[in-house]
């Protein structure tokens, strides 16, 4: 079929759909939300069986729904309508939830449903449970959908009377923190609730701000609720009336999402460090953790939480500390494991946004990428796993490619390129690694591409080894048994071959001579006249709404495209 992909935005759903989609044979494309006018052009040009809506803000008018039946994802149980499903469902603390794909018609999410999949809620923020569990369904409940429709079955039914439940937006007078009342699960709820978008209005230092990213703190903290008691690692501990909590992420008025300490450097400057008590050692409490250290047996995992995946000079700085730190343990096989979310999305933007000088700032990030990328590459006495839990993109895509093996869970949604960021060149040894892997053609080509790529297409195009099964439990015991098996007999003889490849590789070209060439062109790409990357930057974390679809998503927007007859 040929399948267009209305969108307010190419997120990671729509991203995963698209890949998906394209999988099962279909012809995609993709437009953007943007206006009504533009919507209808795109039907007239791609004459779509289907349209199918991952993402969108607005109600669709009946001249897109009444011309081709248009399939609405909707992240909430059959009869749930409106804008802030999961906002509701995790504020008023569901059990289970929900994906619904329904058919549009003139009221908002009342059409008939075509699919719908159940899922269990866990304790996590929304774009979390977005990322995984509404994912996941909104995939398979599409699946069902579509096989329905090929098969020329109609809906399966049409919720009606009491089996409708219409929740309006949730506005900020819904998610306020109560601080005289509100325990601290209760303001866990309402953060998760909020985070990413649009996080929870609040003070901090008396200044209006928006707050994100919380963690738990089973510690003994105690201070006045509301009030920000120290600080760690870029995170602020919030005082509550029945314990304390994490900040991860804070945005003043005006402003833009920051770490919370940077976000008030000030008022942070004068709280107390509060180091983790276990050092690089994973906590056994809850707490703020973003690097952390476990052993099991022979296998060394380093785990990294970053918001946002987002890799920060400092977090570079001692992300890099941690793994020479780790390199010093007696593991034979160490195992980047990122974070349950994000592996890397590579240098972080917003702190660089922030900075005085963004092309300094740059410069310092990129740098610091490239030190991580050569520690890794440099661990010559065990071997390095890169495993992909979480979603990556730009730089942390080729960082992950420093390690010896990368293992990447099934459903991962990689973007291996850096052009959609004002046509950056990239660096952390992209061209040592990604040649020997894929060859200097194939290496070209995923540069160039600019689209997302599937898990599946990432192995078998041999950029990354290993795919491990979607479920977390199924990816944690593969990616267990995988390492174990790599810890085994053949430690020595790979260890032994991987030293004299480095070697090799060494005389014929240094890893310096690869860092500064490509280190030159970045610099080109931070200081020269062109300014593409600043500008591409600073449309992406203010969030600017495009103004049209991208060229390489349109298909039906390419020169030459004309509809297939049957
Ligand atoms: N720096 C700062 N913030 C970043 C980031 C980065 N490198 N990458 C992602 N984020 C933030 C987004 O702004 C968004 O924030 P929000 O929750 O406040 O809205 C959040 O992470 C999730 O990102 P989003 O774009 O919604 O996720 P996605 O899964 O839909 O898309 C990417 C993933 C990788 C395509 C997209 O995030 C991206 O292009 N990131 C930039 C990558 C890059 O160019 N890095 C620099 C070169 S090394």
């Amino acid at each position: 079929m040929r399948l267009l992909l209305l969108t307010h935005a190419f997120n990671s759903l729509a991203q995963r759909i698209f890949l998906d989609l394209q999988v099962q044979g279909h012809t995609v494309s993709v437009e953007f939300d943007i206006a009504d006018a533009v919507t209808e052009e795109a039907l007239t040009l791609f004459k779509p069986h289907l349209v199918v809506a991952p993402f969108l803000k607005r109600r669709l008018p009946e001249a897109v729904w009444g011309r081709v039946p248009c399939f609405i994802i909707h992240p909430g149980p059959p009869g749930d309508r409106g804008p802030s499903s999961l906002d509701w469902a995790i504020k008023e603390g569901a059990s289970r939830w929900g994906v619904t794909v329904l058919q549009a018609e003139g009221e908002l999410d009342g059409g008939p449903v075509w699919a719908h999949e159940a899922f269990a809620m866990r304790p996590a923020s929304k774009s979390s449970l977005y990322r995984h569990e509404v994912t996941e369904a909104a995939v398979r409940a599409l699946g069902t959908a579509l096989e329905r429709f090929e098969a020329g079955a109609g809906p399966l039914f049409r919720p009606e009377g009491e089996a409708i439940r219409a929740r309006p937006a949730m506005r900020q007078v819904d998610r306020a923190i109560r601080w005289e009342t509100d325990g601290v699960e209760e303001i866990l709820r309402k953060l998760r609730a909020a985070d990413g978008q649009p996080g929870v209005a609040a003070h901090l230092f008396g200044e209006p701000c928006r707050l994100y990213d919380p963690r738990p703190e089973s510690g003994a903290f105690r201070g006045e609720a509301g009030q920000a008691l120290g600080r760690r690692e870029g995170a602020l501990l919030v005082g509550a009336r029945d314990g304390a909590f994490w900040v991860g992420q804070a945005r003043r008025e005006g402003r833009i999402k920051l770490p919370a300490s940077q976000a008030f450097p000030e008022g942070s400057a004068a709280l107390p460090e509060l180091p983790s008590e276990t050092g690089w050692w994973r906590s056994p409490q809850d707490t703020w953790q973003d690097i952390s250290y476990e052993e099991r047996g022979p296998v060394g995992l380093l785990r990294f939480e970053f918001s946002h995946g987002a890799m920060g000079t400092e977090q570079c700085r001692r992300l890099r500390q941690a793994v020479e730190w780790s390199l010093g343990r007696p593991a034979r096989v160490l195992v980047l494991a990122g974070g349950p979310d994000f592996w890397s999305n590579g240098m972080h933007l917003n702190l660089i946004e922030a900075s005085p000088s963004p092309a300094d700032a740059s410069w310092e990030n990129i740098n610091a990428l490239d030190d991580l990328a050569e520690t890794i590459l440099g661990a010559q006495d065990r071997l390095v796993v890169a495993a992909l839990q979480g979603n990556a993109g730009a730089g942390g895509c080729f960082l992950a490619r420093a390690a010896d093996e990368v293992w990447v869970r099934q459903g991962v949604v990689l973007n291996p390129h850096y052009k959609n960021m004002g046509n950056l060149h990239g660096s952390e040894f992209w061209t040592y690694l990604l040649p020997a892997r894929v060859g200097e053609a194939g290496a070209r080509a995923i540069l160039r591409h600019r689209l997302p790529m599937g898990a599946e297409e990432a192995v078998r195009t041999g950029f990354y080894d290993a795919l491990l099964p979607g479920d977390p439990a199924g990816f944690h015991a593969e990616l267990a048994r995988r390492a174990e098996k790599l810890a085994g007999e053949s430690f020595f003889a790979r260890l032994e071959a991987k030293r004299g490849r480095r070697v090799a590789d060494e005389a014929r070209k240094s890893l310096a001579a690869y860092r500064s060439e490509e280190l030159a062109e970045m610099r080109r790409n931070f200081f020269g006249f062109d300014p593409s990357y600043h500008v591409a930057r600073a449309r992406f974390v203010r969030k600017d709404p495009p103004a049209w679809t991208p060229r390489h998503l349109a298909l039906h927007r390419e020169l030459g495209w004309r509809v297939p007859q049957p």
